[in-house]
């Protein structure tokens, strides 16, 4: 049998190494170019047969940025990913614009067919799933053309979606306390108006059946059966064989590592033998190793910040509107404890990572390279300046503050769930060129 050495040698390590990013990477570029070509189109028009103008691709992609900057991903979720405590707006808009549609259906007489109004049902529905699905996206002008009724289905969800944003009726009011939306900053007509048109086109890719196939753009999620918004067979296919993999994979590796495991724990003793002293403990503590320390309180207080914010969170969840009657909802509403939440995760951790590296490598080294114990106190202030300025421009940009676009875009909420700080870092590479 091979000894650990032999097995894992440097050189067949570098080869490990290598033939894992290659493939690794083979795999995310192949599904990376799959999905930038399948993704569903966004039509520079939805008209009417008579050429009414539902929406245009500006409404739909300005809609996006609005939706961003309130929260994205944080309130509400898109093609079910984001937030879970306001409604996945996809699904949302498909089931009212089906319901509205099949009302409007409804009223049309089924002319010489004798049927029961249960009968009248089935058939209104089939002649719904049809319309619903039925793909008229035309490549050469981009235009898509839907019914009329389907229009009116439009407009009157759209009419929810604007009364819900402008926060106008006694309904819409419930339903935003219900959402945990932030009470007081609502949008005009217009950006709702917009809003509405990002909405609809992400319900439209979900139910519109992708050329030459059966299943919609988004493969039928998410689900909605009353327009055949269902699993497919190849769905339930692909799921089970990978979750079969990955079974097979983990049951693969500790196969090995137990069949390994005698031969190799005779090279887990040192050739050596053991070290006899405690290197961390008889370092020397260099001026930059010492500068680091801030880091760690820093992590220790975001650590516990990500804490109480989850708490907050989950109690959005519970109550909708704060935190033991605390009506929180004013000053740091789901949105913007969401936001931090999931954001800390990362910046605590990035920040203990970094800190780690930054005092491990005078000791390692024995060095202390020039202008280190500077370097380590600019890049502080640097992280600083990143949390403190995103977190203060995620808040201005849920609470409405900043009503241009692109100003959110840069210092504002990106909406992306994780990477929600404004691009003001690459904003600031762009204006020192
Ligand atoms: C007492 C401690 C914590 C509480 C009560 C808490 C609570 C929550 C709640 C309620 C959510 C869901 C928010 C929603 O979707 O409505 C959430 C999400 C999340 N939390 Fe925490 N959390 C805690 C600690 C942590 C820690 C220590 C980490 C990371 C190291 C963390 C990372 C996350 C992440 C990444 C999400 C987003 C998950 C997703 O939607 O995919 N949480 N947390």
């Amino acid at each position: 049998m091979e000894t650990y050495r032999q097995t894992f040698s440097v050189k067949r390590l570098w080869q490990i190494l290598a033939i894992s990013l290659l493939l690794s990477f083979s795999i995310l570029l192949f599904f990376g170019s799959k999905i930038y070509q399948q993704a569903p189109p966004i039509p520079e028009a939805f008209k009417t047969p008579a050429g009414d103008v539902i929406y245009t691709r500006s409404d739909i992609e300005t809609g996006q940025n609005i939706w961003q900057s309130t929260g994205g991903m944080q309130q509400g979720s898109i093609w079910g990913h984001g937030g879970y405590l306001a409604p996945d707006w996809t699904a949302d808009w498909l089931h009212r614009e089906s319901l509205a549609l099949l009302s409007l259906i409804s009223k049309s007489e089924l002319v010489g067919l004798p049927a029961s109004e249960e009968q009248q049902l089935e058939m209104h529905k089939v002649t719904l799933r049809h319309e619903m699905r039925k793909n008229t996206y035309d490549e050469q002008t981009g235009i898509v053309t839907l019914t009329t009724d389907r229009a009116q289905a439009i407009k009157n969800v759209e009419q929810h979606y604007i009364n819900l944003y402008t926060a106008k009726t006694e309904q819409s009011l419930k339903l935003r306390k219900d959402y945990a939306f932030p009470l007081n900053s609502v949008l005009d007509d217009q950006k709702a108006r917009q809003l509405s048109a990002f909405f609809f086109w992400s319900s439209w890719a979900a139910v519109t059946t992708r050329p030459g196939d059966d299943v919609s753009y988004t493969s039928n999620w998410p689900h909605e059966p009353l327009v055949g918004n269902t699993p497919s067979a190849s769905i339930l296919m692909w799921s089970l064989i990978s979750i079969l993999l990955l079974l097979a994979g983990i049951g693969t590796i500790v196969w090995y590592y137990a069949r390994q495991f005698d031969a190799w724990r005779a090279d887990q003793i040192p050739e050596t033998g053991f070290a006899q002293q405690d290197v961390v403990a008889t370092a020397t503590i260099t001026p930059s190793m010492r500068a680091t320390a801030k880091y760690f309180w820093v992590v220790t207080a975001l650590f516990l910040a990500q804490v109480l914010l989850g708490i907050v969170t989950a109690h959005y969840a519970v109550e909708g509107q704060g935190l033991y009657g605390l009506p929180l909802i004013d000053y740091l509403p789901y949105a913007v404890t969401r936001t931090w939440h999931t954001q800390l995760a990362v910046l605590w951790i990035a920040t203990a990572w970094l800190a780690t590296g930054l005092y491990v490598a005078p000791m390692i080294s024995g060095h202390e390279p020039k202008f280190q114990h500077f370097g380590v106190n600019f890049l502080f202030f640097s992280l600083l300046i990143i949390v403190v300025g995103s977190f203060a421009g995620e808040w201005l940009a849920v609470h409405g503050f900043i009503d241009n676009l692109a100003i959110n875009f840069w210092f504002g909420h990106q909406g992306y769930e994780y990477i929600d700080l404004g691009r003001r870092a690459n904003a600031l590479k762009s204006f020192s060129k």
